[in-house]
C-alpha cells in the first residue's frame, strides 16, 4: 500500500473510533498493509514507564514495561527522537523481544511539547526502514496525538 493511501485510511480510523479502540485499530492496519511490519506496537508513557497499550504481530512481547531511558523504546522516549535501527544486533540498547528481529523503528509521540509514548514497529528483514518509513510513521503520530491523553 502506498503512504499516502495508508495515511487517509488512518486519518479516517481515527475520525471514526474512540480512544480505547483507535490503538488497536492502527497497529491492526499498520501490520496488515505493509509486509515489513512483522510487529507493530503502541507504547504510552505513565509514570515514567512506557506501557504497551495495542499491539499486532506473530507473538506477543515480553515487554510491556518499559522503564524511560531503557532498550531502544527508552531511548526514544526520552529523547523525542525518531530511531531507526538497520541491525539490532548492533546496538547495545536492544531490548530483544523476537529471536527473528533484525530492524526496527521507533517514532515518539508528542503533545504540546511532551512526549508521551509512542509507536515501535520490529521487522524480521534487515534495514528494513527507511526515512519514508519513518516519516510515514512520524505523520501518524501527529495525527494520533491529539486524540490520545
Ligand atoms: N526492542 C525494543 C523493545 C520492544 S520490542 O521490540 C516489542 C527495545 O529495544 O526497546
Amino acid at each position: 500500500m502506498y503512504y499516502t493511501q495508508a495515511l487517509a485510511h488512518i486519518q479516517k480510523i481515527i475520525e471514526e473510533n474512540d480512544a480505547k479502540i483507535l490503538l488497536q485499530k492502527i497497529v491492526d492496519f499498520l501490520h496488515t498493509s505493509f509486509a515489513h511490519y512483522n510487529w507493530v506496537g503502541i507504547y504510552l508513557i505513565h509514570e515514567n514507564m512506557l506501557l504497551l497499550k495495542a499491539w499486532q504481530g506473530k507473538k506477543a512481547t515480553e515487554h510491556t514495561k518499559i522503564p524511560l531511558g531503557v532498550g531502544i523504546c527508552g531511548s526514544a522516549a526520552q529523547t523525542g527522537k525518531t530511531e531507526i535501527i538497520d541491525n539490532v544486533k548492533d546496538d547495545q540498547r536492544y531490548l530483544a523481544c523476537f529471536a527473528s528481529t533484525r530492524s526496527e523503528l521507533v517514532v515518539p509521540i508528542q503533545k504540546n511539547r511532551r512526549i508521551i509514548g509512542e509507536i515501535d514497529i520490529d521487522s524480521d528483514t534487515p534495514a528494513a526502514f527507511t526515512k519514508n518509513d519513518a516519516q510515514f510513521v512520524e505523520k501518524i503520530a501527529d495525527m494520533l496525538s491529539q486524540h490520545i491523553a
